[in-house]
Parts: C-alpha cells; structure tokens; sequence
C-alpha cells in the first residue's frame, strides 16, 4: 500500500483542479493499493495534521472545475523554519506529520513561495514532487506555468470590454493586470489586447516619458489603453525598498499604481484618466482548453515520477517538452521579464511604449 499526500498552496488559479485530476487518474492506474491523501488548505493543514482520504469518485469531473477542492492558504516561507516556544517550527511539525500520516509522498503544487517549502521539506528528507502553477509565471526553470495561459485570455476579454468604452468616451484607461513582482502577465494580456502602453516592474517607467509616449499616442487617436503590473514602478521610486515604496504612495494617497499613474498623466496632460481592474477574477474560473491540456500532461508526467520514486523535483516544460528540475537548482530563483525576451521586442517593434 503506498499513500500520498497532495495539497494546494499559494494564490490559486485555473488548472489546479485539473492538474489534481490528472495526478490522481494516472498514479491510480501506476500504483496497486493506492491511498491519496488531500492535505487541506496547503502547508497549514500540513503543519496542523488537517486530511481528507480521498477516493476515486473524488476526483471526477474535476477537469472542468475552477479553484482548488482542497482550499489553499498563504504560509511565509521567512516564518516557516522559526521555532516556537517549544522549540518547534512549522517546518518541524510538517516533516513530524508526513511520518505520521505515514504519506510515502507528498506532491505540492504551487508557486515560488510553495518550491521554496518544498526545498526544505525534501532537504528534511520527505519525498516530494512539485508542480508549477501561478498566473504569475515566474518560475525558474519552466517555459510556463499553469494558470498563466487562462489568465492572461481573462485579462485580455476585458480588456476588449474596456476598449469599446474607452473609444466611445475618447478617454484614456489604465487596465491594472495581478504581477507584483515580474510583468508577465501583463505583457501577455496587454500584447494580446492591442494596449498602447504596458508598464512592468522590470522597466521602470519615467514619467515624462510616459506622458510624452501618451501624448503622441493620443494625437493619432482619440483614446488609450494602458496596461499596467500590479507592481510596477517609477525610476524615481526604483530606490526605495517595497515597503518604503508603499508607504510613500500611501502617504500620497495612492492605494494602487494604477491610481498613481491616473494622478500622474492628469496632472502632467490635464485630461482625465480612468482605471479599471480585473484583481482576482484573473485567478479565477475554470481552465481554458490550453490549461487543461498543459496540467493533463504535467499531472501526468508528476505521476510517472512519484511511481518511479524520483523526488526533490519539480515537474517543467523545457523547450516545448515536459520534463523535470531538481528543486533545489530553481528554489528561490527569480524569472523577470528581460529586455531581450521575444515578446518584449515584438512589442517594441510594433510601437508599444514601456514608458521606460
Ligand atoms: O501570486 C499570484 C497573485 O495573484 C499575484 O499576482 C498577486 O500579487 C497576489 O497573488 C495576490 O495575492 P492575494 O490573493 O493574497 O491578494
């Protein structure tokens, strides 16, 4: 009998549930007397011994389903190995509760924050297999993530809602897109939507050349849809650290970016500027066809590796073909949008302006 522990961490996104479904279907025809144990609400039911045994029926239908069945909550990995006034840390109380829940292994599927656990975990000696999935897509090591292909269609079909309005006004929208570290999504959503500027957190954007970009764009046609990441910055705030950074604009009265960069393009043009925001209705939903085809293969690609027993990876796509990295070689590893990457050329190519 082998039993294996599955569990959900980080933000969710589409494909989670699909990803599960195809694990499940492929170990059950790998694996005789096999027990799947769903580990609820990530490394917090881990580390409070929180299970569900699962069973086949379980994972039916879940191809189509939106979310993650077995919840999902945020653990900061600077917290995660910190020992309590018992001299135990989380870290300690999950590798404590795989022996105990007898789990031969554990597959985690998450973002950069969950490969960084399971860095430790597998370092701790627990056997673990990691898939990758955030509509962020910055995992080290990967073409993509799961996730990303989903939001990125959600972003851009709101994005064409906006457009119309934008026109009819002749106003000009700043369409704020989730990233609050790297750009990714919404380069892809803003190339994908036909936007006229995209503003990411690896260009920081000066603001005399945004508004001068704006201008000219402005002066061969009567509106202008700026694409914006959630973490985007100025040249100006490029000193500062994040929190110092959040602080400043709080104090200025800016919740978000996009409230920053409205108040800078009224000021500098005076014409008025609207914005919007998809927020986590990105996250949200089922799986496009294309995430559901890419987490059939990695679920199942996951599933031959916990059958031959390989562990401390994480499952990738490399150059077009599934395969596998060793945890500890992309744990903690940035993925930014750079300046040479295709997409980024093409956008510069046609004309999009960075503002940087
Ligand atoms: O990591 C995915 C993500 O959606 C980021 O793009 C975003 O910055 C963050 O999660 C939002 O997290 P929360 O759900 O905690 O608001």
């Amino acid at each position: 009998m082998k039993r294996i522990g599955i569990l959900t961490s980080g933000g969710d996104c589409a494909g989670l549930n699909p990803a599960i479904y195809a694990l499940a279907k492929s170990l059950y025809g790998k694996i005789d007397n096999l027990q799947l144990v769903g580990i609820l609400d990530g490394y917090t039911g881990l580390i409070e011994g929180r299970v569900r045994e699962l069973v086949e029926a379980d994972f039916e239908g879940l191809i189509e389903e939106g979310g993650t069945f077995l919840g999902s909550i945020r653990q900061s990995f600077k917290t995660i190995d910190i020992k309590d006034e018992n001299g135990s840390s989380k870290a300690d109380k999950m590798v404590k509760n795989v022996a105990l829940l007898q789990l031969d292994a554990l597959v985690v599927l998450g973002g950069n924050g969950t490969h960084k656990v399971a860095n430790l975990l597998a370092e701790r000696g627990v056997n673990i297999v990691a898939l990758p999935k955030t509509i962020d897509n910055d995992i080290f090591g990967t073409d993509e993530t799961f996730g990303y292909n989903t939001a990125t269609q959600v972003g851009v079909d709101y994005i064409e809602r906006i457009r119309t309005t934008a026109a009819s006004h002749s106003r000009v929208f700043i369409i704020e897109i989730m990233g609050n570290k790297v750009g990714w999504l919404a380069l892809s959503t803003g190339l994908a939507s036909g936007a006229d500027m995209i503003i990411l957190p690896e260009f920081p954007y000066s603001v005399d050349k945004m508004t001068a970009d704006l201008q000219a764009i402005l002066k061969k046609k009567n509106y202008a849809l700026v694409v914006v990441s959630e973490g985007a910055f100025s040249k100006d705030e490029k000193k500062l650290k994040n929190k110092e950074r959040l602080q400043v604009r709080q104090e200025l009265g800016f919740r978000t970016i996009s409230e920053k960069l409205a108040h800078e393009i009224e000021s500098e043009l005076g014409i008025q500027v609207r914005t919007a925001m998809p927020g986590h209705a990105l996250r949200g939903g089922t799986a496009n066809a294309y995430d559901r085809n890419y987490t059939l293969q990695l679920g199942a690609y996951a599933a031959d590796l916990v059958a031959d027993d390989v562990f401390g990876v994480t499952v990738a796509k490399v150059k077009g073909k599934i395969t596998h990295n060793q945890l500890k070689a992309i744990a903690g590893k940035a993925k930014p949008v750079t300046d040479v990457n295709q997409k980024v050329l093409a956008a510069r190519s046609i004309g999009i302006s960075f503002g940087d």
